[in-house]
């Protein structure tokens, strides 16, 4: 472990509270962040249609299409708080037990404490949803560009209509119903400069289609299952229908290339795999809601790495639901001597190897379609 920490995140030791913190403070600028894009432009001259299953998803999203200004309803009225305490029971279990371990920063927090953290909770999530969103607007964008196949060419076209659709609506949601915003987590932001900074074309997929949306997908799926606010659960119905898509786009995509590479090639992939997933377990640790409940970075960084240590939180271990199986479909598991399946295990996410993968699943993902049919 320790040299592929090194490697990976410059650090010794994944856990590392010192790197952490660096990393966390990190700022990405007021208003811009200019990050170098790498890679080349492709033009094809090959315009056969040769990949059924790429052209097969194209016609599913220019029929998929839906407009956030009309098929929301936008005059329905949003209690903040309610919403964000429905997201409550999930974590309570992990609240009890941080609250009652020594030393615990949050020992002295009653109800009206845990209400508030529960509120700039939602509106540190929706706000991390609507940066991520913008990540894929601008990978995608890329990818129109860097992909050498004119089947995908054409369904990463239609992806970024999508992806400019759920800024759109996660900005209007924050900005029309909720009370506060956060910038981007440096994590989340670390990883898509590595994206968009990474000269192959199909790193951009592995980044953003494989690893990025495909913890959107669980957390998007997970929120969609717990609120009971209409208008939050249709806008999140809606955007899991399009993101099913786009991980299915990048499982379609990369099961193709990567039969082609050999294995030091895949050991590469792999590792982006590994240090992506390492990027979004730190990004989970929220430092500026704590921060904003009095709770410093540097106690509330110690506090979570020591519970991670005794046992690994299931709810954050869930959130890699849809990576891992995909990864799994990819090969990439258990390319070489299985040194994914290994690294995995050891950051405790390996137990959904076998869950489903997102390769078909968009088929059963059609809410538009469904919406239009009932009239
Ligand atoms: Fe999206
Ligand atoms: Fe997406």
């Amino acid at each position: 472990m320790v040299e592929t920490a090194r490697q990976f995140l410059g650090r010794d030791d994944v856990d590392s509270v010192e790197a952490i913190l660096a990393d966390d403070s990190i700022d990405f600028g007021d208003l811009v962040h200019p990050t170098p894009a790498r890679g080349e432009a492709i033009f094809t001259w090959d315009y056969e249609r040769s990949r059924p299953g790429l052209a097969k998803l194209y016609e599913k999203a220019k029929t998929s299409q839906w407009n956030g200004s009309n098929d929301l309803d936008w005059s329905t009225p949003v209690d903040p708080e309610r919403v964000a305490l429905e997201m409550a029971p999930a974590a309570a279990m992990f609240q009890q037990r941080m609250a009652e371990l020594p030393g615990s920063p949050v020992a002295r927090w009653g109800p009206k404490e845990w209400t508030q953290f529960q509120v700039e909770a939602l509106n540190w999530r929706m706000s991390q949803f609507l940066h991520g969103e913008q990540g894929a607007l601008i990978c995608t964008a890329k990818i129109v560009a860097t992909t050498p196949w004119i089947d995908a060419k054409y369904y990463a076209a239609t992806q970024v209509m999508d992806e400019a659709r759920h800024v759109e609506v996660f900005s209007r949601y924050l900005d029309t119903k909720l009370e506060g915003h956060y910038p981007v987590n440096p994590a989340l932001q670390l990883l898509i400069d590595d994206i968009i900074g990474d000269s192959r074309w199909d790193m951009t997929y592995m980044g953003m289609q494989i690893m990025v949306e495909g913890l959107a997908l669980a957390a998007f799926g997970f929120m969609h299952h717990v609120t009971e606010e209409p208008l939050l659960k249709k806008l999140l119905r809606y955007v899991m229908a399009d993101e099913a898509r786009h991980v299915a786009f990048g499982v379609l995509s990369l099961e193709e290339y990567y039969a082609g590479l050999g294995a030091a090639e895949l050991r590469e992939r792999q590792e982006f795999a590994f240090e992506a997933a390492l990027r979004m377990r730190d990004r989970l640790m929220m430092h500026r809601v704590w921060e904003t409940m009095g709770v410093d970075r540097r106690t509330v960084t110690e506090f979570l790495l020591g519970m991670r240590r005794m046992r690994n939180n299931p709810f954050q271990a869930a959130l890699f639901s849809k990576i891992v199986p995909n990864c799994k479909k990819l090969g990439l598991l258990d390319a070489g001597d299985g040194w994914l399946r290994d690294r995995f295990t050891d950051i405790g996410v390996i137990q959904f190897e076998d869950a489903a993968d997102t390769g078909e699943e968009y088929e059963t993902f059609d809410e538009v379609a469904k919406d239009r049919a009932a009239g």
